[in-house]
C-alpha cells in the first residue's frame, strides 16, 4: 500500500502529515510548494482504484467537487496534470460538527440556529448547480472560526438525474443510517428534500442532543424512521419553543412533499420564526405509540389467510343459493 511519510513530495505539493483515514481513502494535510498554501490531499487505497464501482466513486467526487464554487463548500483544487489520482482540497481550518457535538449537547440555541442557517446556504447552493449531496452528517461537516460551515466529502453525491448509483451501492457506501432520509431508506435515490431531511435530523440533535431515531441496529432504526414518530423535541428540551420545534417537524416530514421543498424555505423560517405558525401535529400527542414492522407483517398474512376463507364462503353461500 502507497503510504506517504512526512516530508515526501507528491507532484507538487509536499505531505505534513496523514490526517484521517477511511475505508476508502487516506487524507493528508500538505503544501503546494509553488505558493505556501495548506492544502488537504485526499488518495485512494491502493484496493479501490482496482475496483471500478469504488474507482468510479471517487472520480464522480472529483467531478462534481470541481464544478462547486461557494463558501459553504470544500473547494476542489486539483491540477489537470497528475502523476496518479488524488484530490487536492483547500485545508480548512476547523473541527468535524462531530467533534463539537461530542463535545457538547446540545449545543446552545443560537449555535444550533446559526450552524443551520449556514448549511441551509450552502445546500441551496449545490441544489442550485444541480448537486444533491446525499450523506450529509456530523462527520462530514466541517465548522470553522465564527462558526463557518464547509460541507465536505461528496463521495456519494450525485447530480440530478443521474441514476448511476443503485441502492446496494449507497448502502455499502454508507456509515450511520441516523441521518438518512426515510425514501433513501426506501431504496430512492433521493433529492434536494433528502438534504433537507438529514439536515433536520441535525438540527433536531444540535437542539436536544439525541438523534430523533435509535435502535439496537440500523434495521431498527431505518425501520422506526419508516414507521414511527421521535420523541417531540419540546419534551427533550423545554426550552425550544414551539415554533423552532414546528421548523424541526417540518425539515423531518417522513413524505417529501410535506417537506420543506428546499434549503431556502428552511433558511426563511430559521430567519423568522415568529412568522411560522405552529401547526396541531398528531405527532405530538401520540408519539408514544408505536407500529412495530412485526405486528404489521403478522396483520398482513392473517389477511392474507383470510382470502381463501372468504372465497370458500363466497362459493358456499352461491352453491347453496342454486
Ligand atoms: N479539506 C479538508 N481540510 C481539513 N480536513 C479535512 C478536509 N477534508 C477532509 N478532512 C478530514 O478528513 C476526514 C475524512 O474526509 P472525507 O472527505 O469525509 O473522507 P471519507 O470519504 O473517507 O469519509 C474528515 O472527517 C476530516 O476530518
Ligand atoms: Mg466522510
Amino acid at each position: 500500500m502507497s503510504e506517504f511519510q512526512p516530508g515526501d513530495l507528491l507532484d507538487h505539493y509536499r505531505i505534513d502529515g496523514l490526517v484521517a483515514r477511511s475505508g476508502m481513502a487516506s487524507i493528508f494535510r500538505g503544501i503546494d510548494t509553488r505558493d505556501g498554501r495548506a492544502v488537504a490531499i485526499k488518495i485512494p487505497h491502493a484496493e479501490m482504484e482496482a475496483d471500478p464501482v469504488l474507482y468510479d466513486r471517487f472520480k464522480r467526487e472529483e467531478e462534481i467537487g470541481k464544478k462547486l464554487v461557494h463558501p459553504g463548500v470544500v473547494r476542489v483544487l486539483n491540477d489537470e496534470e497528475r502523476s496518479r489520482r488524488y484530490m487536492v482540497l483547500e485545508w480548512v481550518d476547523g473541527r468535524l460538527l462531530r467533534q463539537i457535538l461530542n463535545e457538547q449537547k446540545p449545543l446552545p440555541q443560537e449555535r444550533a440556529i446559526r450552524i443551520t442557517l449556514a448549511l441551509c446556504k450552502a445546500l441551496d447552493y449545490i441544489h442550485s448547480q444541480g448537486v444533491v449531496h446525499r450523506d450529509l452528517k456530523p462527520e462530514n461537516i466541517m465548522v470553522g472560526p465564527d462558526d463557518q460551515v464547509k460541507l465536505i466529502d461528496f463521495g456519494i453525491a450525485a447530480n440530478a438525474g443521474s441514476r448511476r448509483l443503485t441502492f446496494a451501492k449507497l448502502t455499502e457506501a454508507m456509515g450511520t443510517p441516523d441521518y438518512i432520509s426515510p425514501e433513501q431508506v426506501k431504496g430512492k435515490r433521493g433529492d434536494a428534500r433528502s438534504d433537507v431531511y438529514s439536515l433536520g435530523v441535525m438540527f433536531y440533535e444540535m437542539l436536544t442532543g439525541k438523534v430523533p431515531f435509535t435502535g439496537p441496529n440500523p434495521f431498527v432504526i431505518m425501520n422506526e424512521r419508516l414507521l414511527n414518530h421521535p420523541i417531540p423535541p419540546r419534551e427533550v428540551n423545554p426550552d425550544i419553543s414551539p415554533e423552532l420545534q414546528e421548523i424541526i417537524y417540518r425539515a423531518l416530514e417522513r413524505d417529501p412533499n410535506k417537506r420543506y421543498p428546499n434549503a431556502h424555505e428552511f433558511a426563511l423560517d430559521l430567519e423568522h420564526p415568529e412568522k411560522v405558525g405552529v401547526a396541531d401535529r398528531l405527532e405530538i400527542k401520540n408519539w408514544r405509540q408505536k407500529r412495530s414492522p412485526l405486528l404489521r407483517r403478522i396483520l398482513f398474512y392473517i389477511m392474507l389467510a383470510l382470502i381463501p376463507v372468504v372465497v370458500f364462503g363466497l362459493m358456499l353461500l352461491i352453491a347453496h343459493q342454486k
